[in-house]
């Protein structure tokens, strides 16, 4: 084969996942494979590390069998294996960083280990090529951060959330207003038919400078607020909960919208040759945070992108590819790849 082919694999939250990625002069995905587990957790109300990790380590051969099959490459095609080696649930990890070393072992093939944060943080590249350095926007379900990415291996956080990421804000607020799981699309749902002026929730660290935000106050309030109505009327009606939908989402968006603002200031300061703004995670489809985004965009003159969903979730295309750009840097890992909870970029 022409170019470098990697495999990718994921495990390091709720979703077991493999890929083939291949890099000529641009990267095309040959196979991308996703796996979730929403349906083993949702009784839980959340990811439970346990079931994770089993799950995992019973569905990842399987998954890296599929996206070769699929991709229709052999171990003897690629050129090597790229993992998420952390930030996650350890077992998740440790699954898939087993599975890659003993892969690696097994056929002599380069390992590489990724950043989880990275994969996500690079795949407007995978994507669409975008050039170095460009703004990130990280809003996922366990993850917040605004980073300026100017190179594989080179990210600089300039803020993020001190408490709860965007995607627990909009989990627990399905919980709380007894919606379903994810609660993002279900909220958001709701959300667009609510009055977003009935219920003003607090937008934390809008009146403090920098880049950084907070979110547990306005589940705190929310909570609040439902129970005072519930206080009040003996119940929520489908109004109160689309109401307090559309409040919840306001603040959110309006959080997010004046910190990428600031966040795009400190970007522009460099200078950056052509300015982009990419977003990922799973909280980047909803519609109202990226009709947001793009207007702050537009009125800053910056290039604004949002790669397709399937992307933009966990997967493992984004760690084949981040793996690639690091094995083309000459980074390489080994054996004593460890597997790391933990792991700020
Ligand atoms: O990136 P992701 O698939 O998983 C990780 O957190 O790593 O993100 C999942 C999160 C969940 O919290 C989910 O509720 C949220 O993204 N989400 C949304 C929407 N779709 C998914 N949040 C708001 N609006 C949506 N339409
Ligand atoms: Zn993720």
């Amino acid at each position: 084969l022409p170019g470098l082919t990697f495999l990718g694999i994921e495990s390091s939250c709720d979703d077991s996942a493999a890929a083939i990625v291949r890099m000529n002069d641009r990267a095309e995905i040959l196979s991308s494979v996703v796996e979730g587990q929403v349906n083993l957790h949702a009784e839980f109300g959340g990811v439970v590390p346990e079931i994770a990790a089993r799950a995992h380590a019973e569905r990842l051969d399987g998954c890296v069998e599929r996206a070769m099959a699929e991709a229709g490459v052999s171990f003897a095609e690629l050129d090597g294996i790229a993992v998420t080696a952390g930030p996650g649930l350890i077992g998740g990890v440790l699954s898939g960083v087993m599975l890659a070393k003993g892969l690696a072992a097994g056929t002599g093939l380069p390992l590489i280990g990724v950043n989880h944060l990275a994969g996500h943080a690079l795949t407007p590249r995978l994507t669409d090529g975008l050039p170095f350095p460009y703004l990130m926007l990280l809003v996922s379900g366990g993850h917040c951060q605004f980073l300026i990415v100017s190179g594989p291996d080179s990210f600089r956080r300039i803020g993020g959330t001190i408490d709860d990421a965007p995607g627990e804000a909009f989990d627990k607020t399905a919980k709380l207003l007894g919606l379903p799981q994810p609660g993002g699309p279900a909220v958001e749902a709701e959300a667009a038919l609510g009055n977003p002026a009935r219920f003003v929730f607090p937008r934390p660290l809008l009146d403090k400078p920098g880049c950084d935000m907070s979110f547990s106050g306005l589940k705190t309030a929310l909570l609040r607020t439902r129970d005072t109505v519930i206080a009040e009327k003996g119940g929520l009606t489908k109004a109160d909960r689309r109401d307090l939908c559309a409040g919840f989402q306001t603040a959110m968006v309006g959080v997010l919208e004046e910190k990428t603002r600031r966040a795009l200031e400190v970007y522009l300061e460099a200078s950056p040759a052509v300015p982009a703004l990419a977003v990922a995670g799973g909280v980047a489809a909803n519609t109202a945070v990226r009709t947001a985004l793009e207007d702050v965009c537009a009125k800053a003159s910056v290039r604004f992108l949002a790669p397709p969903l399937r992307l933009c979730t966990d997967n493992a295309a984004m760690i084949a590819y981040a793996g690639l750009e690091r094995f083309q840097m000459g980074l390489r890992d080994d054996a004593n790849l460890s597997a790391r909870p933990r792991w700020p970029l």
